[in-house]
């Protein structure tokens, strides 16, 4: 079966980890320091502004939290996962769910608009930033969990809103062994707000913390895994346009000018996906229909529609040429 969707590891995340299970060091320590910094250097902003967490939903969090969030309205799209829905009720806020554009993953600028919440989550839907500059008066929390190395007006997503979120969940463009998550901001000041949060133990301020830390076991791996996110993101490019130039009906990124996506997935359009999912799966190829209807957040009239039509089809840096024209001539 050729599986929807894999990490691509090798030997170098193998003996990072070694090397910490025989330093005798498990826990948050320099390696994490080291992970935060070159992820800085990834996305091209000053040593300091990252901090690491044990996953895209506590980066979640500790955004809202830092933004003081409690008792204030914050807007997120109805398609996408539920971590969102549970970081706002953790963080006390009140939720709003919009709804997403027509025929496109992402959430509606103009629906945000009519909005007056404080804050809004805005992810960047498998890899297609969102025209952030259009969003108005609201702090901007972006979401960029589908969407690492995605460039908006020049810029790396995350680091054009107030405070910017990502997952290293193991089936996301990268993995720090399985959960992991990271935080950065412009604003340094937020990213130490958040690093005092996250040092929980053997304080004696008693202010409520809580432990959401990433091990550096966890970060050698991450460590590994950031060195190779220039090429694992190239082959999904090459296999995104594999797809595309066969003639799928792969939906691409919508007229976004300045912008770059990255590729997080292959969604093909479809007016029967449950059929072509079976056939597929005959054929001994996963595809999914990433959000069902049942998942959505909320039943928003474009979210439900979009839901019907959409398939993901198998794309990760480790899929082979040949599983791909595989793909393809069994769609065809
Ligand atoms: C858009 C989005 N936001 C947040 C999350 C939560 O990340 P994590 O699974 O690392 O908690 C995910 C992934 O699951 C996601 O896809």
């Amino acid at each position: 079966m050729i599986p929807h969707n894999k990490p691509t590891l090798g030997k170098q995340e193998e003996l990072a980890a070694k090397r910490i299970i025989q330093s005798g060091w498990l826990a948050e320590g320099t390696e994490v320091e080291k992970f935060e910094h070159n992820f800085c250097d990834f996305i091209g902003i000053s040593h300091g502004h990252a901090v690491a967490v044990s996953s895209g939903t506590s980066a979640l969090y500790l955004a809202l939290w830092v933004l003081n969030a409690k008792k204030k309205k914050v807007a997120f799209p109805s398609y996408v996962c539920a971590s969102l829905r549970y970081a706002v009720n953790m963080a006390q806020a009140k939720e709003e769910i919009i709804d997403i554009e027509k025929g496109y993953p992402n959430i509606s600028i103009n629906e945000l608009n009519k909005s007056d919440c404080s804050i809004a989550i805005v992810p960047h839907i498998y890899g297609n930033p969102v025209e952030l500059d259009k969003i108005k008066n609201k702090l901007i929390i972006e979401d960029c969990c589908q969407s690492i190395g995605a460039k908006f007006n020049g810029k790396h997503v995350g680091l054009i809103g107030e405070i910017g979120i990502f997952s290293f969940f193991a089936t996301k463009l990268m993995t720090s062994g399985g959960q992991g998550g990271m935080i950065v901001s412009k604003n340094k000041s937020l990213i130490d707000e958040i690093r005092d949060y996250r040092k929980f133990d053997m304080r004696n301020d008693k202010k409520m913390r809580f432990n959401f830390q990433m091990t550096d076991l966890q970060a050698s791996i991450g460590i590994e895994q950031l060195k190779k996110l220039p090429g694992f993101l190239n082959r999904r490019e090459e296999i995104f346009n594999f797809y595309l130039n066969a003639g799928l009906p792969i939906q691409t990124n919508k007229k976004v000018s300045n912008s770059n996506p990255i590729r997080y997935r292959a969604i093909l359009i479809s007016e029967n996906p449950k059929e072509l999912i079976k056939k597929l799966y005959d054929n001994r190829i996963k595809a999914i229909v990433p959000i069902e209807d049942w998942e959505l957040l909320s039943p928003t009239k474009n979210a439900i529609n979009y839901c019907k039509k959409t398939i993901s089809l198998p794309l990760y840096p480790s899929l082979t040429d040949e599983e791909v024209n595989y793909i393809i001539k069994t769609i065809q």
